[in-house]
C-alpha cells in the first residue's frame, strides 16, 4: 500500500484491498504464537484519539499496534481536555508534539480524520467518521468473507437494515463491489439512502424474497443515536418487518454466511437464537479484525524499511 492515510476505501484499489488481505493473513499466525509480538514497530508511537464509543475498533487497533511492538495511546475524548473546550485542531497537534506516529481516529463528523491530515505529519487511519466510512470494518468483513466462502468476486451479498445511518454499508459496499460481488441493500425506505441506486447495487424492499438467493447476509445495527426523527413506529415493529428470526433464517440456502459488525441489538435487527447461532462467524469478525489492523498498520507505518 502507498497510501499516507487511510481514510475510506474510496481511496483504495482492488490490487491496494488485496494487498491489505493478503498480509492480514501473513500476519494472523502471530496470534497462535506463545508470544504474540513481533518487532517490526518497535520505536513507533500508535494513538488510538476516540470521540466516540468503540468496543472492538478501539481495543483491536490497541492490540494490533502491541502485537506489531509499536507503543500505544489511548485517548478518549470523556475525560480529557475537551471537556475543557480543547478544539480537534489542538488535540492533535498536542499530540503531534508528543512525537506519535499514526493517529487512529474515531470522530462523529464525516470528514474529521481527512481535516486531521491536513494539521499533522502522523500517519492517520479512519477508525469510524459519522455516516461516512469505516474501511477497516469493511477490510476485516471480506477478510472474513474470503476466509468462510474462498473469494469475493460473484458473491451474492445483501446488506440489510439501517443504510442511511451506517458508515459500515458505506465502506462496506464500495469494498464488495470493488471486488465483483454482486450488492443488495434491503430495508425500509426511509432507512435507505435516496441515492442508493447510484451505489452500484440492488435495492428492494422485500427480505424474504432476497433470503433464498444470497451466500452472505450482513445485518446492520439500528443506529438511533444518529436519527433525528423517526423513522419507523418502534422496535417491535421494525424486529417484525426487518429482524432475522430462525423462521427467517431457514430461507437463506445451505451454506450461506451471516454477518454483523457489532454492537448487536438482540431482539432487534436479530433475534437472541439467530445471534447465537451465527457466533461462530461474527466472532471470526472481530478476531479477524486484529489481522486486518496490524496489517494496515504495518503498511502504513513499517512497509519495506521493516520488512
Ligand atoms: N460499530 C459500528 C460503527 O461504529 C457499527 C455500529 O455501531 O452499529 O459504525
Ligand atoms: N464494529 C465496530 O466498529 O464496533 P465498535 O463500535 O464497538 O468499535
Amino acid at each position: 500500500m502507498t497510501r499516507e492515510h487511510l481514510l475510506g476505501i474510496d481511496d483504495l484499489t482492488a490490487d491496494e484491498v488485496t494487498t491489505i488481505l493478503d498480509t492480514a493473513a501473513g500476519l494472523a499466525d502471530v496470534a497462535a504464537r506463545p508470544i504474540k509480538k513481533v518487532p517490526v514497530l518497535r520505536g513507533r508511537t500508535v494513538c488510538n484519539l476516540f470521540y466516540e464509543d468503540s468496543t472492538r475498533t478501539r481495543i483491536s487497533f490497541e492490540l494490533a499496534a502491541k502485537r506489531l511492538s509499536a507503543d500505544v495511546l489511548n485517548f478518549s475524548a470523556r475525560g480529557s481536555s475537551v471537556s475543557k473546550g480543547e478544539s480537534l485542531k489542538d488535540t492533535a497537534l498536542t499530540l503531534e508534539a508528543m512525537g506519535v506516529d499514526a493517529i487512529v481516529i474515531r470522530h462523529s463528523m464525516s470528514g474529521a480524520p481527512r481535516q486531521l491530515t491536513r494539521w499533522v505529519g502522523a500517519k492517520v487511519v479512519n477508525a469510524g467518521d459519522g455516516a461516512h466510512q469505516h474501511p477497516t470494518q469493511a477490510l476485516l468483513d471480506l477478510y472474513t468473507i474470503r476466509a468462510h466462502l474462498g473469494r469475493i468476486e460473484g458473491l451474492r451479498v445483501a446488506v440489510c437494515g439501517d443504510i442511511e445511518h451506517s458508515r459500515v454499508a458505506r465502506s462496506l459496499v464500495q469494498a464488495l463491489t470493488l471486488l465483483g460481488a454482486e450488492v443488495t441493500l434491503v430495508g425500509p425506505p426511509t432507512l435507505l439512502p435516496l441515492h442508493a441506486a447510484t451505489w452500484g447495487v440492488t435495492v428492494s424492499h422485500d427480505l424474504d424474497a432476497v433470503l433464498p438467493k444470497l451466500d452472505v447476509l450482513y445485518l446492520l445495527r439500528v443506529q438511533s443515536e444518529r436519527m433525528h426523527r423517526q423513522h419507523f413506529p418502534s422496535a417491535r415493529e421494525y424486529a417484525r418487518i426487518w429482524g432475522v428470526d430462525r423462521d427467517r433464517m431457514a430461507r437463506l440456502p445451505e451454506g450461506a454466511i451471516v454477518l454483523h459488525p457489532g454492537p448487536m441489538n438482540r431482539g432487534v435487527e436479530v433475534s437472541a437464537d439467530v445471534a447465537d447461532a451465527h457466533a461462530r462467524v461474527i466472532t471470526d469478525q472481530v478476531r479477524n479484525g486484529i489481522a486486518v489492523r496490524m496489517a494496515v498498520l504495518y503498511l502504513l507505518l513499517g512497509g519495506e524499511e521493516a520488512a
